[in-house]
């Protein structure tokens, strides 16, 4: 198939290029992490992001969402901190007090809906200079912004699935899927962005053209959840990798290898739940010593 002699990411990769917590660092040696998105009616996939990113080593993460969301977020998870943002009707609208030079990586998109108003928050975002990780409905927004991206000076990473990708490119899903390492090639080249095109192989593609393949995860993923996990563990990765390639490859690995080692200890394809690869990340932290 179109997989075969395609360079995959593997367990002796992810070892090798983990880095090693110093036992001196403390919590600014790993990241402080800005997540933006949610609305009234989803407050449960920033939630999941938040938690995502704090258990896969984040040291710090900011929510920045609705007020009504903000103790949701923080009861299920204390360690967060939480900028409330403007919102008309539940949805996220522009926002300029919220100020992106205090974060050293920020995610946007999670949960956030499809409202035009929303279009100028994730405008106003994308003019920070960290990296940028954009999912979801993120992507939606970013679709009439793509000349804002390729000014962008700092990195920024897209994590679509097949439809988000076929969204952005205008084509059938079912012609994406014929070429999907071309499709992410070009895409990645002329908006000089990583593309993280996720699926049963994730296909993980730099601006300069490199592309590798993550072999981890399993049909229990297959449950509205997992990519907001996803999400959240790409940006802990981001904050503690210097090599972005490597960081996004080694957050595919974990997510889908956390998933994959529940289904051996401890759940079925049918019973996992996102938050049970979350609770999972740590038996793949295990196997690092
Ligand atoms: N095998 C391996 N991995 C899988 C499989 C499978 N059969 N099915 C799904 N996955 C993995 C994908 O590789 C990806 O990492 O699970 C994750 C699913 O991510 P998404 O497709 O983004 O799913 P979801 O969590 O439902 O997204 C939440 O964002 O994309 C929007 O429309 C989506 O509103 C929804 C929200
Ligand atoms: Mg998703």
């Amino acid at each position: 198939s179109q997989f075969s002699k395609r360079e995959l990411w593997s367990e002796q990769l992810f070892k090798e290029t983990m880095p090693k917590r110093n036992p001196f660092s403390y919590k600014g040696n790993h990241g402080r992490g800005l997540i933006v998105g949610g609305s009234l009616v989803m407050p449960g996939s920033i939630t999941m992001t938040v938690q995502a990113a704090l258990k896969a080593g984040a040291g710090l993460i900011t929510a920045a969402t609705v007020k009504e969301n903000i103790p949701i977020i923080t009861s299920n998870c204390p360690e967060a901190m939480s900028i409330p943002l403007s919102d008309v009707n539940g949805f996220l609208v522009n926002d300029t007090s919220i100020s992106t030079s205090n974060y050293d990586a920020i995610a946007i998109g999670i949960g956030m809906g499809r409202k035009e108003g929303t279009t100028n928050l994730v405008r106003t975002i994308m003019q920070a200079n960290c990296p940028l990780i954009i999912d979801a409905d993120g992507l939606y927004h970013l679709k009439s912004s793509l000349s804002i991206v390729k000014k962008r000076q700092a990195p920024t990473i897209i994590t679509p699935h097949a439809g988000e990708m076929a969204m952005l490119l205008d084509v059938s899903i079912k012609e994406l899927l014929l070429s999907p390492f071309q499709y992410s090639l070009d895409f990645a080249r002329e908006y000089g962005v990583y593309v993280v095109l996720k699926g049963k192989f994730t296909i993980i593609t730099s601006p300069g053209g490199r592309q590798i393949v993550n072999t981890t995860g399993n049909q229990g993923l297959a449950k509205g959840g997992s990519g907001d996990v996803l999400t959240g563990i790409i940006l802990a990765m981001v904050l503690q990798h210097d090599d972005l390639l490597q960081s996004l490859c080694n957050a595919c690995y974990v997510h889908g290898k956390a998933a994959d080692l529940q289904i051996e200890e401890k759940n079925t394809y049918y019973d996992l739940m996102a938050t049970d690869v979350i609770s999972g990340i740590p038996n793949v932290y295990r196997t690092l010593f």
